[in-house]
């Protein structure tokens, strides 16, 4: 396989090198491309451009295949926990168990939050978003420790207080708008059990998180971990580039990963469904609906931008609902229309010839209820999970001494140079 690509510009012939990845993908490298010719690329969305090399996932959509540091996502979501699969993403290599008992003492000794911080619950409307709130106190970190302006400041103990704290304010947050008192961390508690302590327990009575609550987490946040250079993480990487402090960029990337056509899919999801079953079950008119490109709808939890065969996520999901509801000896009606929708979307050639399939967020908001998380939550929860993957995907470009700051071209379609008509004369 040839490793130039020859363009040819008002007849002149240039030659522009490909790059290839360890997995065989292959990218013309444009970055003489202006300087030879004075044309730049555009590419709305990003559909066809790499914005960077990287090591750390690998994601093919057409097989859908999804790996992190080499690692299968299906061999990882049931034998490792969030914790180990963090520090293979931030670090590279799976941890010993030297490694991993100091990660997670790191973590346990970080879970706490300046005690300033609790006025800031008090100081937003409890009944405001929690993806709001989540985004404006993991800015307000870089206030508390200011030595994160510095880019060379030590990164890696950023990285473990964002791990850390970024769970407790999530906690905190539900607790305030719920009106319960915030319950403290418990230093002998694994990451996933600490959480659902700092969410459910009380403290008027005794709370010990359930095993299998612990385990189901532990998979939907794995799961969640990294995806490659998605809208929130180009986020992290793109405010990043300019030297900000790594809270200000995670701030940001969970800004990008609030809206419904990225994170905020899973709660928009229950909302779907929900509708469905108030409709009396009309899943005819509800997909007449989203095929129709008037209304302005579209089946959420379907399609991707990259995956274009099913999410193995999504299937690894779907597997951990029916565990789950089996062993609670549970059901939920609003998984029986989930599971229905599914069947109708595969058949429907709308579906088929757009290679549409259940992406990530399909299933998980079922999983999130069975184990007590509310809706206006999930993608606070999703965030949580994204965290060791922003951080990582921060670290790689961080610790790359050739990244520079990150700033697209544009095509200017606008007026051209005209002179200014003072108010009277126009
Ligand atoms: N329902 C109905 N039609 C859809 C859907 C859907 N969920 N997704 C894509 N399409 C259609 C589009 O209308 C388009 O049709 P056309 O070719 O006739 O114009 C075609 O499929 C291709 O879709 P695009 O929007 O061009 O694909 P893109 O890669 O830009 O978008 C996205 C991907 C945003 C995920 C889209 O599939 C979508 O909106 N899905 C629903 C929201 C969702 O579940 N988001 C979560 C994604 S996973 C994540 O970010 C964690």
């Amino acid at each position: 396989m040839s490793d130039t690509v020859r363009l040819i510009v008002d007849g002149k012939e240039i030659e522009l090198p490909v790059v290839s990845g360890s997995e065989g993908e292959r990218a013309i490298d444009i970055g003489k491309l202006r300087a030879l010719t004075g044309l730049v690329t555009i590419d709305p969305g990003f559909k066809n451009t790499a914005s960077t090399t990287s090591a750390i996932t690998f994601l093919d959509g057409e097989q859908g295949v999804l790996r992190y540091r080499g690692y299968p996502i299906e061999q990882l979501a049931e034998q490792s926990t969030f914790v180990e699969t963090a520090y293979l993403l931030i670090h590279g290599e799976l941890p010993n168990k030297e490694e991993l008992a100091r990660f997670s003492q790191a973590l346990t000794m970080h879970s706490l939050l300046h005690e300033d911080m609790k006025t800031f619950f008090q100081g937003v409307p409890a009944s405001g978003h929690p993806m709001g709130v989540l985004s404006a106190m993991v800015g307000s970190l870089s206030a508390f420790y200011p030595d994160s302006l510095d880019p060379d400041s030590d990164t890696d103990l950023h990285i473990t207080r964002l791990l850390s704290k970024v769970r407790t304010i999530a906690a905190f947050g539900y607790k305030r708008k719920i009106g319960q008192p915030f319950m403290y961390p418990r230093n002998e508690l694994s990451y996933c059990a600490n959480f659902l302590h700092m969410m459910f327990a009380v403290p008027t009575t005794t709370y010990e998180p359930d095993p299998l609550e612990v385990r189901a987490l532990n998979t939907l946040l794995i799961l969640h971990a990294d995806h490659e250079q998605n809208c929130s993480t180009s986020t992290v990487r793109l405010v990043g580039s300019s030297d900000a402090s790594v809270y200000a960029s995670i701030s940001a990337g969970i800004s990008a990963l609030w809206g419904p056509l990225h994170g905020g899919a899973n709660q928009a999801v229950m909302e779907m469904l929900k509708e469905i079953k108030d409709s009396g079950g009309d899943y005819k008119g509800f997909m007449e609906q989203v095929k129709d490109k008037s209304s302005g709808r579209r089946l959420m939890g379907f399609g991707h931008r990259v995956y274009k065969s099913y999410d193995p996520r999504a299937r690894i999901l779907k597997s951990m609902v029916d565990q789950i509801l089996a062993k609670k000896g549970m059901s939920d009606p609003l998984l029986d229309i989930a599971i229905e929708l599914e069947q109708i979307a595969l058949k429907d050639p709308y579906f088929v010839e757009r290679k549409l399939y259940p992406n990530v967020d399909f299933y998980s908001g079922i999983l999130y209820r069975a184990i007590g998380i509310p809706e206006d939550m999930f993608t606070v929860m999703f965030a949580l999970g994204r965290l060791p993957g922003w951080m990582a995907q921060w670290r790689e470009m961080n610790n790359d001494p050739g990244h520079v700051i990150g700033r697209p071209r544009q095509i200017y379609t606008g007026a051209n140079a005209r002179d200014y008509v003072p108010i009277d004369g126009r």
